[in-house]
């Protein structure tokens, strides 16, 4: 078969023009896959604007998980199908697919409510920029995916004061809060998240919390009630040594 990616202008309207058509199959599944790998770049490059760091270029398999935690990274992402389309289907009795219809369940039960506890350097970030870029990539990009740092939103609150736009918050598609419960916020600001998490719980819309404290101390920072709707879905604990002191070790080793 030809190489077609080597072909001039001049040798691809004579190709053309004398091809069988096993030969313009061929030339049309060429063009596919070029097409494809455009789409996959242009992806790619809109996901680098969105996440930071070194995220958007690796996968889930490039990071030391188990395949326990990879299988539940997963399928939390499936389950984070777009709302919208599901309601929508749900609400005019078109027919779900398999796991459409896991999603369904899944929202309407609030499985999709996700807190990582764990200490400080145990991945809990790391997974919730996993779980950001999947969701990007496999959803390319019809998610509304918002993602903030717990003391970044809390200053946000604060600057824009009443003029605050909560409503973002509320309804974006799946809302990701990293390293919540630092310390320092307000009552006025505890109600307001509070707010948040309940609406979208009440929507059965996905929300992950990450916290470094243990659940008496995320008691007192939050409160019971906040708490308790946190934890009512999935709990997955982070244990076992720091990331960066297991790192270390293996570097003296050499
Ligand atoms: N699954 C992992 N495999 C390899 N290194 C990891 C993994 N998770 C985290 N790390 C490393 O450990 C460091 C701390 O992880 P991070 O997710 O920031 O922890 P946490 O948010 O729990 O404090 C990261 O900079 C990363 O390089
Ligand atoms: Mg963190």
């Amino acid at each position: 078969m030809r190489d077609f990616s080597k072909m001039t202008l001049k040798e691809v309207l004579d190709f053309q023009i004398s091809a069988t058509e096993e030969e313009m199959a061929a030339y049309g599944a060429y063009h596919e896959r070029m097409r494809q790998a455009e789409e996959r770049h242009k992806l790619q490059l809109t996901i680098r604007k969105m996440v930071p760091g070194k995220y958007p270029d690796t996968t889930l398999d490039d990071w030391e998980e188990t395949a326990k935690r990879k299988d539940e990274i997963l399928t939390y992402c499936r389950w984070c199908y777009p709302p919208e389309v599901l309601r929508e289907k749900y609400r005019t009795g078109a027919e779900f697919d398999d796991w459409e219809g896991e999603a369904w369940k899944a929202q309407m039960h609030n499985k999709t409510q996700l807190l990582l506890t764990g200490s400080a350097g145990t991945g809990k970030t790391v997974v919730t920029r996993m779980i950001q870029c999947e969701l990007l990539r496999g959803y390319r990009l019809r998610l509304a995916v918002v993602y903030k740092g717990a003391e970044d939103l809390y200053q946000e609150y604060r600057s824009e004061g009443g003029a605050h736009n909560g409503q973002r918050y509320t309804q974006c598609d799946v809302l990701i809060i990293d390293d919540h419960g630092q310390g320092g916020i307000t009552d006025v600001y505890k109600k307001w998240l509070h707010l948040v998490i309940d609406r979208r719980w009440e929507q059965g819309l996905p929300t992950i919390v990450t916290t470094n404290l243990n659940s008496e101390q995320l008691r007192e920072a939050i409160g019971d009630a906040l708490l308790s709707r946190l934890s009512s879905g999935q709990v997955w604990k982070f244990e076992g040594e720091d990331y960066r002191f297991r790192n270390r070790q293996v570097i003296s080793k050499k």
